[in-house]
């Protein structure tokens, strides 16, 4: 049994209430919000959980082993610093904080304190993504060639960060998660219609070693919700709608071969393959649910999260480049071999997870 704390009610952080609930082995025993009328309906829909505007009141209590962060990116840092600090296993929503060095050093002290700490990449949970990578791994659709990501809708705007850092933290780690290796630079152009400097409208391009690229649009000004993904193999082609009730991913049989030899362009059009479509089974589980049972297990287990701390300071390191980029108008911005990787303590850590992606 592990008693745990959730800071942070807004829109997000009812759902860890409600998952960390739903689960045997699990106490939420106080919530914590500076807005008293979030924490009023906090108590009104779980009448037995204690409620605060004092962080304190969490980190203070003895009995609460484990404390979630749902509050907005720029609060993270200081929360999360605050909870390892008091000895707490930490869950931070994504993305992880505001800048690399805040993720190194929450990595470095969860490290020092022997403490799971664990970031909020809710898809790499899901039954969809989760097959993605099966497929994937198995060599089903070929050679990836290349990502190409949607994740649009009309808002929600946040004021303290751009639809970049809001949105595509999914987008990077599903094809992290998925690809099992990092891109080597970031290209990233955008807008900012509705608030001065607070781009409403990106797009991101990440350049792989072998060649491929992802490319991720985020907006929060479309009519439509888009979650939109699609893996273009050099055998098959993967189509991801999490929209989709039921059928969210769809692997069609199509490619081009270049013939060896071909003398006018109807000859070129033969090289086009079209094959059959299909729609794999997937179960219906609540990928939050999963992501919040692996951070008990983890705990209990000692084991690294597959959303570590060090996942989420390689998201925030790809978003640090775009920001980089969008102030240049888009040009290419290296990824630097990450100055945390030499000598520190978690090296060890990242060298085994390192090669267990691979
Ligand atoms: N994993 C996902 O799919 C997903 C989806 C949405 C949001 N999020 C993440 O969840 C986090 C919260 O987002 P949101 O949309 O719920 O924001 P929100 O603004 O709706 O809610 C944040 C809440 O935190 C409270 N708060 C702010 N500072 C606080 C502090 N110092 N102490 C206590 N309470 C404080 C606010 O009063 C507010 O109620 C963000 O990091 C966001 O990126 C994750």
């Amino acid at each position: 049994m592990i008693t745990v704390g959730i800071v942070g009610c807004g829109y997000w952080g009812p759902n860890l209430i409600r998952n960390f609930r739903s689960i045997s082995e699990v106490m939420v025993k106080r919530v914590c919000d500076l807005d008293e009328q979030r924490l009023a309906h906090m108590k009104q829909l779980y009448p037995e959980i204690e409620t605060t505007t004092e962080f304190e009141h969490l980190i203070d209590d003895e009995e609460i082993g484990a404390i979630a962060i749902a509050t907005p990116v720029w609060t993270h840092f200081e929360l999360a610093q605050k909870s390892l600090a008091a000895g707490k296993h930490t869950f931070i929503e994504k993305p992880m904080a505001s800048d690399v060095d805040q993720c190194t050093k929450l990595i470095e002290m969860a490290e020092e304190k022997k403490l799971t700490l664990m970031v909020g990449h809710t898809f790499i949970y899901s039954t969809p993504v989760r097959k993605i990578k099966e497929i994937v791994d198995n060599g089903d659709i070929g050679e990836v060639l290349c990502i190409n990501s949607q994740r649009l809708n009309l808002g929600l705007f946040q004021k303290d960060i751009n639809v970049a850092w809001d949105l595509a933290p999914h987008d990077i780690s599903i094809i992290l998660y998925v690809m099992g290796e990092a891109p080597v630079s970031v290209n990233c152009q955008g807008k900012a219609y509705m608030l001065p400097d607070v781009e409403d409208v990106t797009n991101m391009t990440l350049n792989f070693n072998n060649g491929g690229f992802a490319s991720i649009q985020s907006s929060w000004l479309d009519p439509n919700k888009v979650r939109r993904m699609t893996f273009v193999g050099s055998k098959r082609m993967i189509l991801y709608d999490d929209n989709e009730p039921l059928e969210k991913i769809k692997i069609y049989d199509k490619r081009v071969e270049t013939p060896p030899h071909y003398d006018t362009f109807a000859e070129f059009h033969y090289s086009y393959h079209y094959g059959d479509m299909y729609c794999p089974h997937l179960r219906q589980i609540e990928p939050l649910r999963v992501q919040c049972k692996h951070f008990l297990d983890c705990i209990h287990s000692r084991s690294e999260p597959q959303s570590s701390g060090l996942d989420g300071l390689e998201v925030i390191q790809i978003l640090e480049a775009a920001s980089k980029s969008l102030a240049i108008d888009g040009a290419k911005v290296e990824i630097e071999q990450p100055h945390w990787k030499e000598g520190q303590m978690f090296l060890h850590k990242l060298t085994s997870k390192t090669v267990a992606m691979r």
